[in-house]
């Protein structure tokens, strides 16, 4: 199986994170989720955790340089270069998008597709108030969903210009989601193939 460079975009809530494990195991694939990698951080207590726990609890952002360079050094090593990604939670802001744009540029590897999980508001926040993770207050999801109509939504038209953008309806059962997701990803790696 050729190496697949995927990411995973949609609402805090959406189902990213759930998908993405299936996603992974499908297309036998590196999952490199920037929330997961931050939460570790926060749980080993690192110099990286201590700095971003307050900012994640708040449901704000960390910020775009550190992001950026933690998502640089994890697309460097050798596992990405032989089974390729799947980004969750990153690019999340128009500087994110930019500086994935350049790393992919710099090595010659371009993106195969940005996966669109489609869940109203409504939904993802029920969601998240059943989950109840630390990050999982009434006002963080508020805070954090501000800022996915901010700052995250907008990457859906700057992935749409560049011809990348999949838009997946991410309501229904997992199992649902998932068959969707795959036609998907499926068709977008035809095309590849055939060009
Ligand atoms: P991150 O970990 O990325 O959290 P998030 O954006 O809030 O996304 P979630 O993990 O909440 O949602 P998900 O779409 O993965 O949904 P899930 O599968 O869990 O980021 C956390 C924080 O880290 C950020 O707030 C920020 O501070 C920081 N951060 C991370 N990346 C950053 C970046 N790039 N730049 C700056 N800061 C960054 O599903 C949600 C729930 O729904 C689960 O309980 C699941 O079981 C359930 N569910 C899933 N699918 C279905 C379904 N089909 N039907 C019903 N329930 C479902």
């Amino acid at each position: 199986m050729t190496a697949v460079r995927l990411v995973i975009l949609g609402r805090q809530g959406s189902g990213k994170g759930t998908q993405a494990a299936r996603l992974v195991e499908a297309y036998d694939t590196v999952h490199i989720s920037t929330g997961d990698m931050l939460r570790a951080a926060v749980g080993a207590e690192t110099e990286l955790g201590l700095q971003a726990r307050a900012v994640m609890d708040a449901g704000e952002l960390v910020g775009d340089d550190l992001i950026n360079s933690i998502v640089a050094e994890r697309l460097a090593q050798d596992d990405v270069a032989e089974h390729g990604f799947l980004l969750d939670g990153y690019p999340r802001t128009p500087d994110q998008a930019a500086a994935l744009e350049g790393i992919l540029a710099e090595a010659g590897t371009p993106m195969d597709a940005a996966m669109n999980l489609d869940v109203p508001v409504d939904e993802v926040t029920v969601r998240m108030m059943a989950r109840g993770r630390a990050d999982d207050t009434a006002e963080a999801i508020r805070r954090r969903l501000d800022l996915y109509e901010s700052e995250t939504a907008p990457l859906l038209a700057w992935f749409a210009d560049r011809g990348l953008l999949e838009v997946v309806d991410g309501l229904g059962a997992e199992d649902d989601v998932f068959i969707r997701l795959t036609l998907a990803i499926d068709r977008r790696l035809s095309v590849g193939d055939a060009s």
